[in-house]
């Protein structure tokens, strides 16, 4: 039976909001009869799911679809290509022109039409969908089954939020995923509600914007996120909830009381800046000064003392001189980051920032990203060594490299690598770092880890 069934091979790039759309329409041909492909040269349709953020991540369609008119050609196989995800919205019809082997394209917000869009190109059509349709594509979408959900592990991700209404002068997102938009409270309720019924222990808030979320609660009334998030920390079995990505101009009072209230909300929060310069910042259209965001920061770590930050940068924004540059480098000292993304700035078609004659030249532009990753190297390193001998939860959720070993993440994403016996992946078990490798931490159940309770009593304080 299974033989006959057709095969899918989504791939994605770019950010989480498309891995969770990859899911989403894998859940979409399933009840077609789809099933997961192994790769490429194995599938019936292969799904390009593209991101247009910068111009390398742009680009690499075109040499994966070159992979696939190569791979066609020597195997003699015939499946359909599609392409959907951001480059798909940005660039439309013009894909099918540039790349012949394309047999559809497909934007973010039309996924609930696949089923109709892939008979629609078997029929030889090479249908263009880029619409942003009215209809609510959550409410269209199908769930995915119990099984689909195990099959991708402990954690999940759920979009509550698309959009943005921001229009930093440098990004995409305002064009390819439309005006931001908020998904009403009790559809995500139910969908999470899913999700752990089958067995997912943490949660991910995805939006591009999340933290201006405003969806429709169930009194009829716009929620905020800090509201929803009261709301999911009461689902019985949910261990772990996160969001991401956040605008410094919407962390609002009762977001930060939210992190100081609430245990499962994990205390490590993406809060990009981009830059240090308050000239920068302003041409970048951020609509905040440096200083805004260090109280900022101040203020939710008053809130949540055990909170790790993670951020994104933009080197070489048009007329960046070397101080803007050097008030980068400060900011990052000043905030102190557990992680970050360091970004040579890349124009983009149709925003304002990419029309600017100051652009900066790459060899300078190289030279800042190396000094600013290696800043926030030192920074994450350096507070990957402060959580030695510290006590904290890990959710287990896979096994690990070695026999007998477990691996989990640490509330800071970190993976971490574990002996535990009796335990199983979906767990959250309270363990001791012991010592930190070049990719991961090592820990000891705290129960066993011997002498370790005259050091979880010496860090408690
Ligand atoms: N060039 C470089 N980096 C960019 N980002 C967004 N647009 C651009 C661009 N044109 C980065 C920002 C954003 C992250 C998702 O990508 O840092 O926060
Ligand atoms: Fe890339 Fe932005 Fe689209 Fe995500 S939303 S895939 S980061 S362009």
């Amino acid at each position: 039976m299974t033989a006959s069934r057709p095969k899918l091979f989504v791939k994605s790039y770019g950010c989480q909001m498309n891995v969770y759309d990859a899911d989403r329409m894998a859940d979409a041909l399933a009840p077609d009869g789809y099933v997961a492909a192994d790769s490429a040269e194995d599938a019936d349709v292969i799904v390009l799911n593209t991101c247009h953020i910068r111009e390398k991540a742009s680009e690499k369609v075109y040499s994966e679809l070159g992979r696939i008119r190569k791979m066609k050609a020597e195997t003699g196989r015939s499946p359909v290509v599609a392409v959907a995800g951001c480059v798909a919205q940005a660039e439309g019809a013009e894909i099918l022109r540039r790349a012949p082997v394309v047999d559809l394209v497909v934007g973010p917000q039309s996924y609930q039409r696949l089923p109709e869009l892939l008979r629609q190109a078997k029929a030889g059509a090479r249908p263009v969908d880029t619409e942003f349709a009215v209809e609510d594509k959550f409410e269209r979408l199908a769930a995915p089954t119990p099984k689909a959900i195990r099959g991708r592990g402990v954690t999940a991700f759920v979009t509550v939020q698309e959009g943005c209404d921001k229009f930093c002068t440098f990004c995409v997102v305002p064009y390819t995923r439309g005006a931001e938009a908020s998904r009403p409270v009790a559809q995500i309720v139910a969908e999470t509600e899913r999700l752990v019924a089958a067995g997912v222990r943490e949660v991910t808030l995805l939006g591009q914007n999340v933290d201006a979320y405003h969806g429709e609660g169930p009194d009829g009334r716009d929620w905020s996120l800090a509201r929803l998030l009261y709301e999911l920390a009461e689902i019985p079995g949910l261990a772990r909830l996160r969001y991401t990505t956040s605008h410094p101009r919407d962390m609002a009072d009762d977001l930060i009381a939210a992190h100081r209230d609430l245990g499962k909300l994990m205390p490590y929060l993406h809060l990009p800046v981009q830059s240090g310069s308050d000239r920068i910042l302003a041409a970048m259209n951020r609509r905040h000064t440096a200083a805004d965001y260090l109280r900022l920061v101040d203020r939710i770590r008053a809130a949540r003392p055990d909170l790790a930050l993670s951020g994104d940068f933009i080197v070489g924004f048009p007329g960046e001189t070397d101080a803007d540059f050097e008030a980068t480098l400060a900011i990052a000292r000043e905030a102190g980051y557990a992680s970050a993304f360091t970004f040579k700035y890349s124009p983009r078609p149709g925003t304002p920032a990419a029309e600017r004659a100051a652009q900066v030249d790459e060899a300078v532009k190289t030279e800042r990203l190396l000094r600013l990753q290696a800043l926030i190297s030192e920074q994450q390193a350096s507070f990957a060594r402060s959580l030695v001998g510290r006590p904290m939860e890990v959710l287990l959720d896979r096994p690990g490299r070695h026999a007998g070993q477990i691996a989990g993440r640490s509330p800071y994403l970190q993976p971490v690598q574990l002996v535990a016996p009796g335990a199983e992946v979906g767990d959250v078990i309270e363990a001791v770092i012991t010592d930190v490798g070049p990719n991961s931490l090592f820990a000891a159940p705290a129960g066993d880890a011997r002498g370790s309770t005259a050091l979880l009593a010496e860090t408690a304080i």
